[in-house]
């Protein structure tokens, strides 16, 4: 194989934010601006040679080019084998399990999640450790630093892999295994619930469905699940087909992009259940008839009736949150006796605690829940997980909501989102947030007072390493409260993110409109961080 060295020229901008490093497909297709990134990451890692690489992505624009870019450039960096999923597919909790599963060395993940794609939208990639998680902040920023030198990559001079083609390629010392995409991971989730249970509920018509996997990655693995294996109607799975533009749309589950589903959830007979999954795999949303299920929400259900599901008879070691979800699994912790952890924004502050045994289950606000299976958060583990449990329990989603509600009372929740703020005006916003931390506590606003003000810190109990300014928080004498932070993953401007909850534990006060019930804190949100003021903005581009 002959192997070229190529100079380079650093970019100065391939910082990996929460999630990898993202960015426009224009700026990507820089002349090396891809293979810069690569380099700084093989550059960056020891001990690779002659070990195995997991390589795919969500199908998105620029995907197949970068997988043939990154397999000559693994060849020419000494990588003994390759493991791509066919077409370049993989969702990332797919990628995650085969990492762990074929014990490989890492993987490369391209995507941009929920993000859009297309020649105009956005691109990504990640680099993900050998227990199939995104690698640690250490590690990012070494990939970064190592960005900011770098003068040459190299890379191998092969031919174009054909990557539809099942079956393995041996080029030299280099093995390269084109995999279905979906065979492993389907068998992952049938080790974990009872599929025999869900196909007699599906069967039987005791649970219909409807899954929209947004024209993203999750088509190809419900249709194999939902409609092969547990035998739901063809019809039941909606957007299936995985698109490099997504249809145009975003590839994000929530009520504002998950149209159609809303639609027919919120219609007129709609089916049992509704989810929907991202461009990758890892989100989830989760429907009834006629309900949304917040993902905090969702995480502290499923951490209460775990014990439910085949894999997780034995309960559960320990939960954990990201900083702004909601207190709702705390609940559930505290009253099952188990831990509970919270951390910073972003899946790879989870893998510590996944891989010490600390906690079974853990998600996040931002439609995101996992388990110890992968490293990942996981989009159709979650809604197995749920129609496992309306199996089981023989409940709609609305009751087993309401019974948990009235059980542990309603952490009432939501999320604004502003987008494409100026840089400036958000920093300045930040800034102007920190200025109050001191003064706020002790302060009474209505009903409210501040208990205390800080910006969350977290220090991770397994190696000790420190992440600071990690979200503005402002905690309430009555258990409310406001978070702000900065998105990590956005590629325009900046986005403010302002999570709000309070908590009900009055169930005759448990059926209100989470705008509605948060009226008073999103006031204060405003009267405290001033976006609207300093922005001109009337209102946020997304609630969640
Ligand atoms: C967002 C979510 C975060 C999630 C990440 C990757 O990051 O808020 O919870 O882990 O996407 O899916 P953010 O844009 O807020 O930095
Ligand atoms: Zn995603």
């Amino acid at each position: 194989m002959h192997i070229e060295t190529i100079t380079t020229h650093p970019y100065n901008d391939q910082n990996p934010g929460t999630s990898g490093l993202r960015k426009k497909v224009k700026v990507f297709q820089q002349p090396g601006y891809l293979e810069n990134f690569v380099q700084a990451i093989f550059d960056s890692l020891d001990g690779f040679t002659g070990k195995t690489l997991v390589l795919g992505g969500d199908g998105r624009y620029f995907n197949r080019p970068a997988i043939q870019i990154i397999i000559k450039m693994a060849a020419a960096n000494g990588f003994g084998e390759l493991i791509i999923g066919q077409g370049g597919l993989l969702s990332t909790p797919a990628a995650s399990h085969i990492i762990r599963k074929y014990n490989a060395f890492g993987g490369l993940i391209l995507s941009a999640s929920h993000n859009p794609g297309g020649p105009d939208e956005d691109f990504g990639i990640k680099y993900n450790v050998s227990n199939g998680g995104p690698a640690p902040e250490k590690d990012t920023n070494a990939f970064y630093q190592r960005s900011l030198v770098i003068d040459s990559y190299k890379t191998a001079h092969i031919e174009d892999i054909d990557l539809d083609r099942i079956g393995t390629h041996q080029i030299d010392n280099l093995s390269i295994t084109i995999v279905d995409p979906v065979t492993d991971y389907a068998e992952l989730m049938q080790s974990i619930f009872d599929f025999n249970l869900l196909k007699q509920s599906i069967g039987s018509g005791y649970i219909t469905l409807l899954f929209d996997a947004m024209h993203a990655i999750t088509g190809p693995y419900a249709k194999r699940i939902l409609v092969d294996m547990l035998g739901a109607t063809p019809d039941s799975v909606i957007n299936a087909e995985p698109l490099e533009d997504f249809g145009g749309h975003h590839p994000d589950p929530n009520l504002a992009h998950a149209q159609e589903l809303a639609e027919r959830m919120f219609g007129s007979a709609p089916p049992v259940f509704g989810a929907a999954s991202d461009g990758d795999g890892d989100r989830n949303m989760i429907t009834g008839s006629h309900i949304f299920v917040t993902p905090s929400d969702s995480l502290a259900i499923m951490a209460a009736n775990a014990h439910l599901i085949p894999a997780y008879t034995q309960g559960l070691r320990g939960v954990a949150r990201s900083m702004p979800t909601s207190q709702a699994v705390d609940r559930v912790a505290a009253c099952y006796n188990i831990p509970c952890y919270e951390t910073p924004t972003g899946w790879k502050f989870f893998g510590n605690l996944l891989d010490a045994g600390k906690i079974t289950l853990c998600g996040e606000e931002s439609f995101g829940t996992g388990s110890d299976h992968v490293r990942e958060k996981d989009g159709l583990w979650a809604v197995l997980f749920w129609l496992n449990l309306i199996a089981k329990k023989r409940q709609s989603v609305a009751d087993i909501v309401n019974e948990h509600w009235q059980k542990f009372g309603r952490d009432i929740y939501c999320r604004h989102d502003y987008e494409a703020v100026e840089m400036d005006s958000a920093n300045g916003i930040v800034e102007h947030l920190r200025n109050q931390l001191l003064t706020l506590p002790g302060q009474t606003f209505g009903e409210y007072t501040v208990k205390y003000a800080d910006e969350f810190s977290y220090e991770d109990p397994i190696d000790g390493s420190i992440s600071s300014n990690q979200g503005i928080r402002i905690g309430f004498e009555n258990g409310s409260r406001i978070i702000f932070r900065l998105s990590g993953t956005g590629t325009v401007g900046a986005t403010l993110r302002i999570y709000l909850e309070r908590f009900e534990a009055d169930a005759s006060k448990h059926d209100q409109d989470a705008q509605m019930a948060l009226a008073e804190l999103i006031n204060l949100a405003e009267q405290f961080c001033e976006i609207k003021k300093r922005t001109g903005r009337t209102e946020p581009n997304v609630v969640t």
